[in-house]
């Protein structure tokens, strides 16, 4: 029903072509998109090795979570398997809805075998039987595509019952369509979602790991992250850490946006500066990159040399470029209206919270905010740091925190220049 609703609010016909094609070009394949990729080659490798080896590479190549926060992945999977419970399940998280970030919809096109070859993979070593790939409800475009990539591993013995002709190995993928809440990115109200109810999130602990989907043992991972782990079960976790830093071994997908000449998907290995990423997608006078979608991290050009690294500065899967042509504040402002519009509402701190952000924010952009009123910002989006259930409230005063600390100057110039006080009542005003 809700597959409906979507496809009748916004017919697929009448979308622009390039909506998505315009940032889908890959500029840099740097290991992982680079290398062979033989269908079944990690899950034989586990057939025959067994699953204290496929973890122990997984271990040796230093996988982490590529979703943002990087957990590390074989200690979820041996969590998850070492769970004593009627059933475990794999949950792919393809709700890919941070703004500016797109690589996930790219691997959903181009390697939707390796995402399946990965998750089947996770599958043999937590003892799972069905599996879910989330996908974002505006990539509702890409579910035909991988229904077939589905079809195409059951006819190749890769999915389905037996696979690889081992009696006991079932394992299918389910795909279910969200519907366009920036929440159901959270992995736990992903699972409230798929479990038919309204995407809020849940208290964790427990985490997904050991009490998830029905309440069951889940491993819920990024597509990039299920991508990685195949292809190190197949390559070996020497060749993965071949690239990267001693304590960030591999690579990183970045989607690459705004002010820069090669807008794209690049695959940097760990340890990239900042400034080398500018310098590779052609970006002049920048003025600031955000990092890690608007729930990230605002950088300022004294922090360029910065590294890209869990032991620096960790991202999740995007770069936008803002040269000193740009507004900094509108974008700032655009971020925490944004987060008004997808707070879940469930919480008082992010609930009120956001929207008294956005109301602030309104009186620095119309020039009637005085100090008083940064400092309300600053004290505000701290408390809701501090208090919120979920990441997205823990987050959603990142980009008024960061611009008030690196980009003082732009909210300044911004104040009421007098001190007369209007004879209306101006928060009524700006309701
Ligand atoms: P988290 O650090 O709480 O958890 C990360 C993962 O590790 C989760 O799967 C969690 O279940 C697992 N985990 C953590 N502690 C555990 C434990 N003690 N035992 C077992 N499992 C454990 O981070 P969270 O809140 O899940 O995600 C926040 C991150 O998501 C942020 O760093 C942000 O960068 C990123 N993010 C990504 C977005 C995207 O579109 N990819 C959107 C918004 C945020
Ligand atoms: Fe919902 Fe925001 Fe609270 Fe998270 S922090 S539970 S999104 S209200």
């Amino acid at each position: 029903q809700i597959a409906a609703l979507v496809e009748q609010a916004v017919p697929l016909a009448e979308w622009p072509a390039d909506l998505f094609l315009v940032h889908d070009r890959v500029e840099r394949r740097d290991l992982v998109l680079s290398a062979d990729y033989t269908p079944g080659a990690a899950l034989r490798r586990h057939q025959t090795e067994g699953t204290a080896v496929i973890l122990d590479q997984l271990s040796q190549a230093g996988l982490r979570g590529c979703g943002g926060a990087g957990f590390n992945t074989a200690q979820k999977w041996q969590i998850c398997a070492d769970t004593t419970a009627a059933e475990h399940y794999v949950v792919c998280n393809a709700d890919e809805g941070e703004p500016g970030t797109f690589k996930d919809r790219y691997l959903l096109q181009a390697e939707a075998d390796r995402l399946c070859e990965g998750m089947t993979l996770c599958a043999a070593v937590i003892g799972a039987r069905q599996g879910f790939i989330y996908l974002r409800g505006e990539y509702r475009y890409l579910l035909e595509p991988l229904q077939r990539t589905l079809q195409q591993r059951r006819e190749q013995g890769l999915l389905g019952p037996n696979i690889l002709g081992q009696e006991g190995f079932d394992f299918d993928i389910h795909i279910h369509l969200g519907a366009g809440a920036y929440i159901c990115g959270e992995e736990s109200a992903l699972i409230e979602s798929l479990e038919g109810r309204r995407g809020i999130p849940r208290i964790r602990p427990p985490f997904p790991v050991t009490r998830g989907y029905r309440d069951m043992p889940t491993v819920v991972n990024n597509v990039e992250t299920f991508i990685n782990a195949a292809m190190i079960t197949q390559h070996g976790a020497e060749w993965f850490c071949s690239v990267g830093t001693a304590k960030s071994p591999g690579t990183k997908l970045l989607s690459i946006s705004g002010d820069c000449d090669q807008p794209g998907i690049y695959e940097f290995p760990f340890g990239t500066s900042i400034n080398d990423i500018l310098a590779a997608c052609g970006a002049h006078h920048t003025q600031a990159v955000q990092i890690g979608g608007a729930a990230g991290r605002l950088i300022a050009p004294n922090e360029f040399d910065r590294v890209l690294a869990f032991e620096d500065h960790a991202t999740g899967g995007s770069f936008m470029v803002f040269n000193q042509g740009r507004e900094l504040l509108n974008a700032i402002d655009n971020f925490t209206r944004f987060f008004r519009h997808e707070s879940c509402g469930f919480c008082t701190p992010c609930r009120v919270g956001t929207s008294m952000l956005t109301k602030q924010m309104k009186k620095v952009m119309v020039g009637h905010a005085t100090i008083r009123d940064l400092d309300e910002l600053s004290t505000l989006g701290n408390l809701m740091q501090q208090t919120s259930q979920c990441g997205l409230g823990h987050t959603a005063a990142n980009p008024i925190l960061d611009g008030l600390e690196k980009f003082p100057g732009i909210f300044q110039a911004r104040l009421r220049s007098t001190s007369f006080e209007p004879a209306f009542d101006l928060d009524a005003s700006l309701e």
